[in-house]
């Protein structure tokens, strides 16, 4: 009897970690191969840092990325910490490239994520594809950010200097 009730507790315990579906996110499919192999991380550097919410391509090596987890249609952000923090598109009324971030706010993200075999996709009412887009640093962006294009506002295609890239979610180095 004892023995029953101590493998249900552990078959129990497996399903709800998250740290078996734990991912990371790279970028591919970009026109600029530079700008392919690039993995996520969250802050304004190299050490990730939960008060500096950007969504970065800092350079960091594929053991340093960000990791995530996917659940209820958002991805979540495994800081480290007790608050979920999680990915957070923002948009804005009448522009085309908007930006990604994680959400300052635990438990806050967006809905509406999928994984996919041709990589992670954004909610099919705004979200039209991610972008790789240049250092800004007028906009506190201190590395390459990640953005998103609004599927509502046309033009331009692709913002100046941003290149469009698709986001895989690889499981964690
Ligand atoms: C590719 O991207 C790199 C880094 O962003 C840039 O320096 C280079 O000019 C780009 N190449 C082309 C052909 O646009
Ligand atoms: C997903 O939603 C369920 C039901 O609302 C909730 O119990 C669970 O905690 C949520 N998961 C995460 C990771 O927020």
């Amino acid at each position: 009897m004892k023995f029953l009730t101590s493998v249900a507790l552990l078959a129990t315990a497996a399903v709800a970690a998250p740290s078996d579906k734990l991912f990371n996110l790279k970028t591919s499919g970009a026109s600029n191969s530079t700008h392919n192999d690039l993995y996520l991380t969250v802050g304004r550097g190299v050490v990730p840092d939960p008060l500096n919410s950007e969504a970065v391509f800092s350079g960091v090596a594929a053991n340093r990325a960000a990791t995530f987890y996917f659940a209820n249609s958002t991805i979540y952000w495994n800081a480290h910490s007790s608050a979920p923090y999680a990915l957070d598109l923002i948009n804005v009324d009448g522009v085309r490239k908007e930006r990604a971030q994680i959400s300052v706010d635990p438990t806050h993200g967006s809905k509406g994520f999928s994984i996919t075999p041709e990589g992670v996709k954004g909610p099919s009412e705004t979200w039209e594809g991610w972008l790789w887009c240049p250092v800004d640093a007028e906009a506190g962006q201190f590395f390459p950010n990640l953005h998103f294009l609004n599927k509502n506002v046309q033009e331009p295609a692709v913002p100046a200097g941003c290149d469009k890239i698709n986001l895989q979610a690889v499981p964690r180095s």
